[in-house]
């Protein structure tokens, strides 16, 4: 399949959320990624429901939402409601991760788990064959404009090993320090989804960086 970008509304200037959305909305990006943080399970508190309420009104393409959050199964329908249509939630934040990614597909989403760069891939074993994306963190959450964690490559490529001889339909993102200088290589590593954020809204014509990660040039 051919790779998908996701913008991440985070680096976006909230006092023109609606404009950045739009630019998004016209932009080759496939999604649009919301990162949820709540102060506990990352250091910083992000935005919560209603913005991603009023995203989804004006909203042309799937809303992609990154869950860092304690405890996301007591607002998983909250998130669907709000208009979530991939939600993925933290691997080290879920005691029962089976009950959690099955409540998010059978409220009719796309169940993400995301591993922190600590987290190995051989932890997700038994989650793959029910998972429709892994989110693997290439920096540590919580913040948007951090370098890019190297190592994570091994993990990409492990990852995209054991996807593939066990033709298990799952999604590959990678999401934090995201650029046009990585980006190809990420892809060849066997991403399927990219996140970035500051690498698009710090950028002087983010139409022109998402249509670059796009085309990979
Ligand atoms: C980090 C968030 C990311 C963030 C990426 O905790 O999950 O989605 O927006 O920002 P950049 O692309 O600037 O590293
Ligand atoms: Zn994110």
């Amino acid at each position: 399949m051919n790779h998908l970008v996701s913008p991440s509304l985070l680096a976006a200037d909230f006092l023109n959320l609606g404009r950045d959305v739009t630019l998004i909305n016209r932009s080759m990006a496939d999604w649009i990624h919301l990162d949820i943080m709540d102060g506990v399970f990352v250091p910083n508190i992000s935005f919560g429901l209603p913005v991603v309420e009023h995203v989804k009104k004006i909203a042309e393409k799937p809303l992609d939402v990154h869950l860092m959050i304690i405890d996301p199964d007591r607002y998983l329908s909250r998130f669907h409601e709000a208009g979530a249509n991939i939600l993925t939630v933290q691997y080290e934040a879920c005691t029962h991760l089976h009950r959690t990614v099955t409540e998010i597909k059978r409220l009719g989403m796309r169940a993400g788990v995301a591993i922190n760069p600590h987290t190995p891939v051989s932890l997700l074993t038994n989650i793959l064959p029910f998972a429709d994306m892994i989110l693997i963190m290439t920096v540590n959450p919580g913040f948007g404009g951090q370098s890019f964690i190297h190592d994570c490559y091994n993990k990409i490529r492990e990852l995209r090993r054991i996807i593939d001889e066990n033709g298990f339909n799952v999604l590959i993102e990678v999401d934090g320090g995201i650029d046009t200088t990585n980006a190809a290589s990420l892809v060849e590593a066997g991403v399927n989804v990219m996140v970035a954020g500051n690498a698009v809204f710090s950028s002087p014509d983010p139409t022109e960086t998402i249509l670059r990660l796009k085309e990979l040039s």
